[in-house]
C-alpha cells in the first residue's frame, strides 16, 4: 500500500480510498471483464476501434495499481473465443493493439516485477500477436510480483472441455481409462489457471449483468462487482472502490457467517 501512496499527489482523492483499505483483507485474485469500449466510442461518434485504444490506459492503470497494492493475481478478459464473430477489421485491430501494447508495456511490466501468463487457446492467435505474447510470458517468467493472466482467445466452456480432454489423455497414457473417476481437484489441476487461487473479486464494467463465458469454474464463490462505468472511463479510484466494496462483503462459501467475518 505504501508503494501506491508514494505515487499519489498529497491532495489526490485516491489517498483517502487507499487509507480506508484493510491491508489484511485484500483480495488475492481480481478478475475483470473489461466491457464497454464500443459504447464509449459510439457515444463520441468515433469508430469502435477508438474505444479499444482508449481501453489500453485503464488496463495499464489497473495493472500498476494492483502491483503497488500487493495483489497477487489479476486476470483480464482481453479477447473471447466468441469475439471472432465481430467484423474482420475490428478483430484485426484488436490483435494489432495487443501486439503493440505488449511490446510497449514490457519494460514497465518488468519494472513492477509483473509476471505475464496467457490463458486461452493461444495457438490459434495470428502469428505476430502470438509471438509477442509468448515473448512477454518468457521474459517475465522469473518475476516475483503480481501475476497478470491475459485471457486471450479464451472461453470458459472451451477451457473445461480442454481440461476434460487433458484428463482423458493422461488416463489413456497411464492405462487407467477404464476405471476413471474424476475429482474436482483433477479438473482444477487441468484448467489454464492450474495452481492459481480462484478469483475473490470479479469486476465487470459497463453495467451488463452477465458472466459472458468467463472463468466459469473458478468464479464459483467470487464476489461480483458490476459498475455502469464504461471500461475506457474506469479509473484507479473505481478499482479502489471495488476493493472497498469487496471488503464490506460477508463471504460465507455456503456456510454460516462467522462473528465479525468479512471478505478475506
Ligand atoms: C469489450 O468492449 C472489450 C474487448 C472485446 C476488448 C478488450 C481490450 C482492451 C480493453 C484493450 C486493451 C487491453 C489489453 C490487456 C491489451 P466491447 O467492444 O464489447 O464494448 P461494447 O459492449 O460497448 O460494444
Amino acid at each position: 500500500m505504501e508503494a501506491l501512496l508514494e505515487i499519489l499527489e498529497p491532495d489526490a482523492p485516491e489517498r483517502a480510498l487507499v487509507q480506508s483499505l484493510d491491508p489484511g483483507r485484500l483480495p488475492c485474485h481480481i478478475a475483470i471483464i473489461m466491457d464497454g469500449n464500443g459504447r464509449w466510442a459510439n457515444r463520441r461518434s468515433l469508430p469502435r476501434p477508438a474505444g479499444h485504444e482508449a481501453g489500453v490506459e485503464p488496463a495499464r492503470t489497473v495493472i500498476e495499481t494492483c502491483a503497488r497494492l500487493g495483489i497477487r493475481y489479476l486476470t483480464l478478459y482481453a479477447f473471447s473465443l466468441e469475439n471472432w464473430k465481430r467484423p474482420r477489421a475490428e478483430v484485426d485491430m484488436l490483435w494489432r493493439l495487443l501486439q503493440v501494447y505488449i511490446r510497449r508495456e514490457l519494460p514497465n511490466l518488468m519494472k513492477h516485477g509483473v509476471r505475464v501468463k496467457a490463458i486461452g487457446r493461444i495457438d490459434a492467435l495470428p502469428d505476430p500477436a502470438r509471438r509477442e505474447l509468448v515473448h512477454a510470458v518468457e521474459a517475465t517468467a522469473q518475476n516475483q510480483g503480481l501475476q497478470v493472466n491475459l485471457a486471450i482467445n479464451y472461453g470458459g466452456r472451451a477451457e473445461l472441455a480442454d481440461a476434460f480432454n487433458a484428463i482423458l489423455d493422461k488416463a489413456r497414457a497411464a492405462g487407467t481409462l477404464e476405471n476413471l473417476r474424476v475429482t474436482e481437484q483433477d479438473i482444477a489441476g487441468c484448467l489454464y489457471t492450474a495452481g492459481v487461487p480462484d478469483p475473490d473479486l470479479l469486476i465487470r464494467t459497463s453495467g451488463e449483468m452477465r458472466i459472458s463465458n468467463f472463468l466459469l469454474w473458478q468464479i464459483a464463490y467470487a464476489e461480483l462487482f458490476v459498475t455502469d462505468t464504461l471500461w475506457p472511463d474506469f479509473t484507479r479510484a473505481d478499482l479502489l472502490r471495488a476493493i472497498l466494496e469487496y471488503q464490506s462483503r460477508d463471504r460465507r462459501f455456503g456456510g454460516l457467517a462467522a462473528a465479525g467475518a468479512k471478505a478475506r
